[in-house]
């Protein structure tokens, strides 16, 4: 089911359908680019933590993907996480922003695993009205324009309103990149109490890539995805495939989710999303 269509004011200068129809295709010829490199063998660097890995085609993907927005949209602003990484400021105004993660799942891009996605998201006036994940290893491409649905492949896809327990969800979460001790103990007292009696999820997967976790929510392949440490990129596109599925996004304590907050709780409920609220615990981390 459909997110109710979005109250913002969207000047009718804003055609979402033509911002739609140019990330998917800036997604596929990205998804060209990443697929190209993904079965060789490749170098990496480090970022700000040792596990925090980015490749050159990391970059050469961000740079495709700005070109083409620069060139189609020049008044539009960008995030990007290569770019933000090399000291661009991550600032989201009411000018519309596109978000980018170029690949989102690195670390499974370096290591052949196939859960590696490009994510396009648009905000206007700070509101998400676009989410484009492209997986282009599984060629399986997720989209959505607020008020409209969302699709996989073209096929509207919806979350099943039936799982409202912990006890018939089968969560998402992940470690992150940050392996500071006190910071772990706290993600791994968070995974101990929703698997553990009384609230026994049914499992815990982790795929790798933020963005996926989110669309397999909003396809129905698992119930509920929660991160600490994630970045606006990261989720942005996610969000909006989500919401348009019909299942629930919010922040670590319940409220409206903030994207700058490094956080994200979304469940396939609203029931469930606030039940896995009620059972971890916050775990800060400085604003993007
Ligand atoms: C990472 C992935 C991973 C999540 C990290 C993200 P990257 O993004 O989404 O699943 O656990 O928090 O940073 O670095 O592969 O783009
Ligand atoms: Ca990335």
């Amino acid at each position: 089911m459909a997110a109710e269509p979005k109250k913002i004011k969207l000047d009718e200068k804003h055609d979402l359908k033509l911002y739609h129809e140019e990330a998917v295709n800036i997604a596929r010829k990205a998804g060209n680019l990443v697929r190209n490199a993904f079965y060789e063998d490749k170098s990496f660097e480090t970022k700000e933590h040792k596990t925090d890995l980015v490749t050159k085609t990391d970059q050469e993907t961000e740079t495709l993907i700005f070109n083409h927005f620069k060139e189609k949209f020049p008044s539009h602003s960008f995030i990007g996480e290569e770019s933000v990484a090399y000291g661009q400021k991550c600032d989201l105004t009411d000018n519309p922003t596109w978000i980018i993660d170029p690949i989102d799942g690195t670390t499974n891009f370096i290591q052949k695993f196939p859960f590696v996605a490009i994510s396009i998201a648009l905000a206007i006036n700070k509101e998400l009205v676009i989410g484009v994940i492209y997986n282009p290893i599984l060629d399986e491409m997720f989209s959505a324009i607020t008020g409209q649905g969302a699709t996989c492949n073209d096929a509207s896809i919806n979350v099943p309103n039936d799982v409202t327990e912990l006890n018939q969800a089968l969560l998402i979460t992940e470690t992150g990149a940050d392996r500071n001790e006190q910071r772990i103990s706290s993600v791994l007292e968070n995974l101990r109490k929703l698997i553990m009696e009384p609230h026994l999820a049914r499992g815990v997967r982790a795929l790798g890539s933020a963005a996926l976790n989110m669309c397999y929510v909003a396809c129905g392949r698992a119930n509920a995805y929660y991160e600490f440490g994630i970045h606006c990129w990261d989720v942005a596109a996610g969000i909006v495939i989500l919401k348009e599925a019909g299942g629930s996004v919010l922040g670590a304590t319940g409220e409206e989710l903030d994207i700058m907050a490094r956080e994200v709780v979304c469940a396939s409920s609203d029931v469930l999303c606030k039940k896995i609220c009620n059972v971890i615990t916050r775990i800060p981390h400085d604003r993007d």
